[in-house]
């Protein structure tokens, strides 16, 4: 950042910094190659008594934050605008001042009035907006998360945390989805959750979409065990949820014609296979699986030259079964019509299981010919001769 527009941004941002009227900077225009960032906040926090920038890249699906030194914080900022970012928004209380990077001519500089002259509040525990109202809910007691009053049951903490992130990716990837997703029409949107267990993230996701899309939601959740069927049917007739209920039986039996969304979080192995079959099938705008085990696979992993020594021992040869397996059912996904992300769905301390794929059906074709080749060039490397989803999809391996 070295033009005088430049420079001078930089100077009213410093200055904004010294005199305390700095509320926030916008970062926008990313360049760069990492397709889910969105872009770049920086506000000014205390933590611990300390002055500090704090930075928030906005991605796809969630948002990593460093907080920085003020001098630090400068200098990283004036490393990333024109060069990862081309556009940013000095928010003060004194004015505004935006600028543009424009490619072989000088970066364009407005300084506008205040957007607001309300002091900025340097409060680093911000309440942290949660897609998903922290107050009690009735059917979080009813399936043991939490008592009658809302407190996390000892032992269930990662799961409180887990459905807070369920939410949140919802949030997100039907917002991405929002364009075959029915959202500005009458229509019911519908979601089926296969392998849905004892309904934590059923009752979850039914929440979360009625308050998006009011009554006109329909939620399945499907499962073999009887047990957990009736449980769940209680507890949401118990809540008075009109929407939502529960079927006892197999992911490959259900009768699927048609359905928005699709998930199916820790089905076993290839349960998981059969839930993406299912969704593709039926044509769903939004696919989300968390794959659990992984045997299909393992016993027919033949390692490409450079790998046969390292995939002698178990557990490199297990995480790679893993590896494989769901970049190829990645790969499918996409050759049948699915824009997909694999990301990790929440922090590994929490589970060693928490990968998860997320699809979202594209509008148009898209190239065929080199996802197929792409499928085929990874089943060539490992020698794979049978995958569930490739068997349920027609792929010809
Ligand atoms: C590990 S649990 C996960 C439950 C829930 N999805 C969650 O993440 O909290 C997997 C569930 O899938 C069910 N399941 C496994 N294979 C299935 C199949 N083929 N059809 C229906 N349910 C299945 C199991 O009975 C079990 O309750």
């Amino acid at each position: 950042m070295t033009s005088s527009a430049a420079t001078q941004w930089h100077d009213f941002l410093r200055a904004s910094l010294t005199s305390g009227t700095l509320i926030r900077v916008s970062v926008g225009g990313y360049c760069r190659r990492d397709q889910s960032i969105r872009k770049l906040l920086v506000r000014p926090v205390l933590i611990r008594e300390q002055p500090m920038l704090s930075f928030v890249w906005r991605h796809d699906t969630r948002d990593i934050t460093r907080n920085l030194a003020h001098e630090e914080g400068l200098a990283l900022l004036a490393e990333l605008l024109g060069r990862d970012f081309l556009a940013a928004t000095l928010f003060t209380t004194e004015r505004t001042v935006e600028i543009q990077f424009r490619k072989g001519r000088d970066p364009r500089l407005r300084v506008l009035p205040p957007e607001s002259t309300e002091p900025p509040s340097l409060s680093h525990d911000r309440p942290k907006q949660r897609v998903m109202p922290t107050e009690t809910r009735p059917w979080m007691p009813a399936l043991g998360v939490t008592t009658e009053t809302g407190t996390v049951k000892a032992g269930m903490e990662a799961k409180h945390r887990q459905i807070h992130r369920f939410v949140e990716l919802l949030d997100h990837l039907t917002r991405e989805a929002a364009a075959v997703l029915k959202k500005d029409s009458e229509a019911t949107v519908s979601l089926v959750d296969m392998g849905s267990g004892k309904g934590y993230l059923t009752f979850a996701a039914y929440e979360f979409l009625t308050r998006e899309f009011g009554t006109r939601v329909r939620v399945r959740g499907i499962e073999v065990r009887r047990e957990l069927v009736d449980l769940c049917n209680r507890v949401a007739a118990e809540c008075g949820f009109e929407n939502l209920r529960f079927s006892a039986g197999s992911i490959e039996g259900y009768p699927l014609e048609s359905v928005d969304i699709v998930v199916a979080l820790h089905a076993c192995d290839t349960a998981t296979d059969d839930a993406l079959a299912r969704g593709i099938e039926a044509g769903a705008a939004l696919i989300i699986a968390a794959p659990c085990c992984h045997k299909e696979i393992r016993p027919q992993l033949k390692a490409p030259p450079a790998l046969a020594d390292a995939l002698r021992h178990g557990i490199l040869r297990e995480r790679h079964a893993e590896f494989v397996t769901d970049a190829l059912r990645a790969a499918l996904l996409e050759w049948a019509g699915y824009d997909t992300r694999v990301f990790e769905f929440i922090s590994p301390e929490h589970t060693t299981k928490n990968l998860m794929i997320a699809a979202v059906k594209r509008i148009g074709q898209g190239d065929r010919r080199a996802m197929e080749a792409t499928v085929n060039e990874l089943v060539k490397t490992y020698g794979i001769e049978k995958q569930r989803l490739a068997t349920h999809l027609k792929f010809r391996l």
